[in-house]
């Protein structure tokens, strides 16, 4: 296209102009912000974080990878893993599933202060200290263990949660707990440990509808058994003939089976692989930290030592064996948690 260069010209200085005005707005702008900044800081503080406009929900990412082993070709599988890892730096994995619906209730309750329990390494304390920042709630934690530090509880402070040490006796008894701290707050709002419940169900159900491939399998870590019946939920109420493998991280798991279906309907089925949990909670092998190692270092994604490292090398485990017919799709749900990495490290490489 032909187009007079004097008049170009003319344009571009014109452009020149407008911009040169546009960046003298932009200064004065940059300068009333400033000032706004300058005399409101305590202002945002008190007001910005609890504000309802800054209530839930938030958008979240979770992409489905596809992973390349010469294992996979072998044995005609394609693995896949959802990047529930990805969610939030801290509110990852289950975490944000399991809190969301919580946190709702709480809201439209009028509770704006969470109380909560777990272990120093708690993934859930973390989650729940951050989200309750994100969301302008208080939060408490009673913490497992009277003489307990780690990294985990270094960033709970870090967001403003306040710890209360508690010993392995008291701890036993949450209801109570909750019951003589603030039972006579009537903002105070108790969540289980874990998050554990009918809302962290809820949650976990909604990841069923977010699938974009088609799976015979999902793998899935499980502690209380929460997420998977979620999951299994979730699927069950899509029409998705796809099957969740629960991965039990605890030794002697049956007893999750009922607590499990007891959010289920009859004819809701899944696999149970009670084999995976290397000695019990959080205790693991060099066979799994090695694995672990190697996994990262050819993918680029971390597992943790405590859920998701049973839960993948479960999945590698069962290919291994012909457990899978030739053509089938597996997914691994990445349930987060990286943080327990950090407490395992002097003992891994
Ligand atoms: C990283 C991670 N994966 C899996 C789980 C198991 O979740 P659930 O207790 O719902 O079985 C947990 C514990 O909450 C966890 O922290």
């Amino acid at each position: 296209m032909y187009f007079p260069l004097s008049a170009l010209d003319f344009e571009l200085s014109t452009l020149d102009f407008e911009l040169s005005t546009l960046s003298f707005q932009l200064s004065t702008f940059n300068f009333k912000l400033s000032t706004f900044n300058f005399f409101s800081r305590t202002f945002v503080l008190s007001t910005f974080c609890f504000s309802p406009d800054n209530m839930l929900p938030f958008e979240i990412y979770s992409p489905e990878e596809e992973l390349l082993h010469p294992l996979f070709k072998e044995k005609k599988v394609r693995v896949f893993i959802k990047r529930d890892d990805m969610i939030h730096p801290f509110i990852s994995g289950n975490k944000w599933r399991k809190l969301k619906y919580n946190l709702i209730e709480a809201e439209s309750s009028q509770k704006r202060h969470l109380v909560t329990f777990g272990g120093a390494w708690s993934n859930h304390l973390l989650a729940t200290a951050c989200a309750a920042a994100k969301f302008g709630f208080k939060a408490t934690a009673f913490v497992r263990g009277e003489d307990v530090n780690s990294d985990t509880l270094f960033f709970c402070r870090l967001f403003g949660m306040d710890l209360r040490f508690t010993g392995r006796e008291d701890y036993r008894n949450k209801e109570q707990l909750f019951e003589s701290f603030y039972g006579g707050d009537p903002s105070a709002c108790f969540i289980d440990e874990g998050g554990a419940g009918e809302e962290a169900v809820r949650g976990c159900a909604e990841l069923a509808a977010e699938l974009k491939g088609d799976y015979q399998h999902l793998f899935c870590a499980a502690g209380t058994g929460t997420t998977a019946a979620g999951i299994i939920k979730g699927l069950s109420e899509a029409g998705l003939p796809a099957l969740l493998h629960v991965i039990p991280v605890l030794k002697g798991a049956d007893f999750l089976i009922p607590e499990i279906r007891k959010y289920l309907k009859d004819d809701d089925g899944f696999a149970f692989h009670n084999n995976y949990h290397f000695g019990g909670y959080a205790k693991t092998q060099p066979g799994l930290l090695k694995f672990i190692s190697d996994f990262s270092a050819s993918t680029g994604i971390l597992l943790d030592p405590v859920y998701t490292g049973k839960m993948m090398f479960a999945v590698y485990d069962l290919i291994g064996l012909n457990y899978f017919t030739p053509g089938s799709n597996i997914l691994a749900i990445h349930t987060g948690g990286l943080f327990g990495l950090l407490g395992m490290k002097d003992r891994m490489l």
